[in-house]
């Protein structure tokens, strides 16, 4: 046993899952979005965990935000693009997350509770397992019968954005 693990939890009872295929909806470009935002969650809760208010945390809560911004932006395009008929109710879903993210990102780990951090935490897990399971995937079968024409929108916004 390290300590680390000794004393900080391990990282067994991680709350963030890791991305896998059973995530993917479909289109190579948003998977890589996902891998990432997965990716940026995992690290923001080891910090939380094993470093509290380190000196990294900001960088990590901003590199989130900005993966977690990026990637709507691409998503509601796509969804616009192909007029999908979800694509306002999979918008808002995105607004309110991002104005959660805005509240409450900034006073991570000021609070010396590790319960505050780990409930914000378990939030953003569960909010990412949900959604990608629900409403990502919903877009995923509607773009998978023009799979083609998803592809080249996003390519050519990968070019503008
Ligand atoms: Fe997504
Ligand atoms: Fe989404």
């Amino acid at each position: 046993m390290t300590y680390l693990s000794r004393n900080c939890g391990s990282f067994a009872d991680k709350r963030v899952a890791d991305w896998s295929e059973r995530h993917s909806v479909g289109l190579g470009p948003l998977d890589h979005d996902h891998n990432l935002i997965f990716i940026a969650l995992g690290t923001l809760e080891n910090e939380l965990k094993f470093l509290r208010r380190g000196p990294t945390l900001s960088k990590t809560v901003k590199f989130l935000s900005h993966l977690t911004s990026r990637h709507f932006t691409r998503e509601e395009h796509l969804m616009e693009s192909l007029a999908y008929p979800r694509a306002r109710e999979h918008r808002e879903q995105h607004g309110l997350l991002t104005a959660w993210m805005e509240a409450v990102l900034p006073s991570l780990g000021e609070n010396r509770r590790p319960s505050y951090d780990d409930a914000v935490v378990a939030y953003l897990a569960d909010w990412w397992s949900l959604h990608n399971e629900r409403a990502d995937k919903e877009y995923g079968r509607f773009a998978d019968k023009r799979s083609q024409e998803a592809m080249t929108i996003l390519d050519e916004f990968a070019l503008t954005a």
